[in-house]
């Protein structure tokens, strides 16, 4: 949520803060700003509710010289998106300029205390008050601009990753972060913050993960970085995996298009280097880690928000069918605030596409306090949830700009599927000759993965008929069931129709009461296990008048003859179907959000990162 970017060093600081917001709107996008500040120590702040065109478009041809700059795009939380709550804020006589990712919990008792004061606010946002409380600091105190953010800091309670910069010296900029993102990139002679690294990257591949609680200071060209309560850290700079293609569209017209087509790639960076057939084997550092405990795990608790929770629920089912082990999933938002029982005997698996959910990290942080062991499967490599875990096993899907998860969800599943096999392995639950025979199916994903893509003209048909209504329903039974859900999210998220995922015998028990004529019903009918089963509820729709898509096995030629419309995918292993099967829907619903005329990589209200609670 939120995003920010900042730029000290030789060059003008405008346009890269501008190019970064846009890399990094995929995590606001309801309002954007900038603040510079140039050799004259005049601060010049634009800013607009919109997208960062819109921003860009008002500052026209202003003065925007300056090599110090940073700038903020908004995910509103405290205050409508409006010109005045976009960041960046000001302290009261202008001394002080902050953007902000976060929130300020007890924004509301240090405000009234402040208004005591006399202060006076513009806007009704959290961030408003710190830079208030950091002038006051500042001007009550004989103290440097270092001195003054961290004691106002030591008073904030909540989550920030923030950027101060001063007007007494365009040389200082002082960066912030606890439960928050930020990454600095160190170049030459010039330095970067941001929320991820995408804005970084056209620079320099130097990059710092800050930690949590720690403080980065850029003084005349030099960094440091310090604990919040000053201790000096060895900042350990790394190289930056991701390259400038992999966060561009590359022709495409959406991102979400582009990455729905990574997914053969995607899906292969995720297995690759892990399964070796001529040893029988599957490596994975982080699982192999724990093989003493594996042995005699009674539980593994999956927890995740969103598409995440869906992989979770795939998750599930892999564990249980593979290693026999019972598992619960959990959304993280319950999760941490449940009492669950919970203790160092459990396993906690959190899945993250960011790594920086704020629940899913806080959920893993009560995990930790009950002295479970914590494990991540994210994509985003150095992110909170990776630093946090005792092990994890990153999904390699490559930046996901859509804000609709897409190839992070299949790279996910992936990895829990290798994940699953692995620990089977370990405790004996698959024969050898079964591991083999699913390691060889692995290796055959990427090619049905394409396949499956080869529905995209079909799919785009199908969302011509159906791109005006007002529901869909989406069924499946078994691995079709998270399927279902995973379909149903897409549609809503993008192209704002209410559409409900359902185990398909569910029906009976209430989704069929809204099913008539007008009513697209997506079923999962591939030749798995329930097939007669779900053939058996898809009757139910139709007699019932329902318009029935059905996802099926190619060849498959009965299901034809009771659907309006069948989707042929390639035959493959069930516990891999939500590999394949997801494809088709991705894809019908980004031709429907389309046609709808909708922003499809950016769907109002929401964000890619959600780092507030
Ligand atoms: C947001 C995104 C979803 C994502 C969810 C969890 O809601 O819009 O696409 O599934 O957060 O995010 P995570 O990064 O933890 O997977």
């Amino acid at each position: 949520m939120c995003g920010i970017v900042a730029y000290i060093g030789h060059r003008e600081a405008c346009p890269i803060v501008l190019k970064g917001l846009k890399r990094l709107e995929y995590r606001g996008y309801d309002s954007a700003g900038v603040a510079l500040l140039g050799a004259d120590k005049q601060f010049k702040v634009y800013k607009k509710s919109g997208k960062v065109t819109d921003l860009e478009e008002s500052i026209g041809s202003q003065d925007t010289t300056a090599h110090t700059g940073m700038g903020h795009t908004r995910w509103a939380t405290h205050g409508v998106p409006n010109d005045v709550n976009a960041h960046p804020h000001m302290s009261g006589s202008g001394k002080f300029a902050i953007i902000h990712n976060g929130i300020i919990e007890n924004y509301a008792a240090l405000k009234s205390a402040l208004v005591k004061r006399g202060h006076e606010f513009k806007s009704e946002t959290d961030t408003e008050v710190l830079i208030h409380l950091i002038e006051e600091v500042y001007d009550k105190n004989d103290v440097t601009f270092e001195e003054a953010v961290r004691m106002a800091l030591t008073q904030v309670i909540g989550a920030y990753a923030i950027v101060i910069l001063s007007n007494q010296d365009p040389n200082y900029l002082i960066g912030a972060r606890k439960g928050s993102p930020m990454v600095i990139g160190v170049g030459e002679n010039e330095h970067f913050i941001a929320s991820d690294a995408t804005p970084i990257v056209e620079y320099t591949r130097n990059v710092i993960y800050l930690n949590d609680g720690e403080m980065a200071i850029i003084h005349n060209n030099q960094l440091t970085v310090k604990t919040i309560d000053n201790t000096i850290k060895t900042p350990y700079i790394q190289e930056l995996e991701i390259n400038l293609e992999s966060i561009e569209k590359g022709g495409y017209d959406h991102f979400m298009l582009k990455e729905i087509f990574e997914q053969p790639r995607s899906i292969l960076d995720s297995f690759r280097g892990r399964i070796h057939i001529n040893d029988g084997r599957i490596s994975m550092a982080g699982i192999d880690k724990f093989e003493d405990k594996f042995k005699n795990l009674e539980r593994i608790i999956i927890v995740g928000c969103g598409t995440s929770w869906h992989a979770g629920l795939v998750g599930e089912y892999l564990f249980e069918d593979f290693a026999r082990i019972p598992v619960e999933v959990e959304y993280a938002s319950e999760f941490r605030y449940r009492n669950p029982v919970i203790d160092e005997r459990d396993f906690v698996i959190a899945i993250s596409q960011s790594g920086e959910t704020a629940d899913t990290l806080a959920a893993l942080e009560l995990a930790k306090s009950r002295g479970a062991t914590i494990f991540g499967v994210c994509n985003v490599v150095g992110s909170s949830i990776p630093r946090l875990t005792d092990a994890g096993a990153y999904t390699h899907a490559g930046p996901e700009i859509g804000v609709a998860s897409t190839k992070a969800f299949t790279a996910q599943v992936t990895a829990l599927l290798l994940m699953a096999l692995s620990v089977a392995q370990k405790r004996g639950s698959i024969s050898t000759q079964r591991l083999r025979e699913m390691m060889i199916e692995i290796e055959t994903l990427p090619a049905k993965v394409e396949k499956a893509l080869l529905t995209d003209d079909q799919t785009k048909k199908i969302a011509e008929e159906f791109k005006d209504t007002k529901n869909a329903l989406y069924l499946g039974r078994g691995y079709g069931f998270p399927i279902a859900l995973e379909g149903a999210l897409k549609l809503k998220e993008i192209s704002y129709i209410h559409a409900e995922g359902y185990p398909a015998a569910e029906m009976k028990h209430g989704p069929i009461a809204l099913i008539d004529e007008e009513m697209p019903v997506i079923v999962i009918a591939t030749n798995h296990s329930n097939y007669e089963k779900v053939i058996s509820n898809i009757q139910e729709v139709k007699a019932r008048k329902g318009k029935v898509i059905v996802i099926a096995t190619e060849g498959d030629t009965h299901v034809a003859s009771m659907a309006d419309h069948v989707i042929y995918i390639p035959d493959c292993e069930e516990s891999m179907l939500p590999l394949i099967a997801t494809i088709p829907l991705q894809l019908l619903s980004y031709h429907i959000a389309v046609l709808r005329e909708c922003n499809v990589d950016q769907p109002r209200n929401l964000a890619k990162s959600v780092t507030v609670e």
